[in-house]
């Protein structure tokens, strides 16, 4: 397949009628991320069993249509997986998952791999749980102001 410059079906699909979106009262895990190039904020919830399974996944995006889709794509490959399966739910993955992005959309698909890590990582902490290979969140954003802007930016 050539080079993908414009957007796939399933991206527009995604990004019209995102799946997911919301947020999940007493997540066991929640990640946010953000991107400083360009602004754009990524929430994402997880409900895990006991099992650690996550049974739920939603998320809330300020961002760009292709964050949007790749947020909403990242929460549907996560959930039913167990946490060692989540963590492979790779940017590439998501975009796969997609048909594809064009080049300078490449970051956004990375913003929800990472807010998928967040999310888990913040789980594996607050249940004294290791994830095999995961790495503690690089992007994770405080409750920054853009966050509470985001609330109320819909
Ligand atoms: Fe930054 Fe899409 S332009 S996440």
């Amino acid at each position: 397949m050539s080079q993908v410059t414009e957007y796939s079906k399933k991206v527009m699909d995604h990004f019209s009628n995102p799946r997911n979106v919301g947020e999940i009262e007493e997540a066991a895990g929640v990640g946010t991320v953000g991107n400083a190039k360009c602004g754009d904020i990524m929430r994402m919830y997880l409900d895990i069993d006991e099992n650690q399974v996550v049974r739920d996944a939603k998320f809330k995006t300020f961002g760009c249509g292709a964050a949007i889709a790749t947020s909403s794509m990242a929460t549907e490959l996560v959930k039913g997986k167990t946490v060692q399966e989540a963590l492979e739910v790779t940017n590439k993955a998501v975009m796969e998952a997609l048909d594809g992005l064009p080049p300078v959309k490449v970051h956004c698909s990375l913003l929800a791999e990472q807010a998928i890590h967040a999310a888990l990582w913040d789980y594996a902490e607050k249940n004294g749980i290791k994830i095999e290979g995961l790495k503690p969140p690089v992007n994770d954003i405080d409750e920054t102001e853009e966050f509470y802007e985001m609330q109320g930016a819909d």
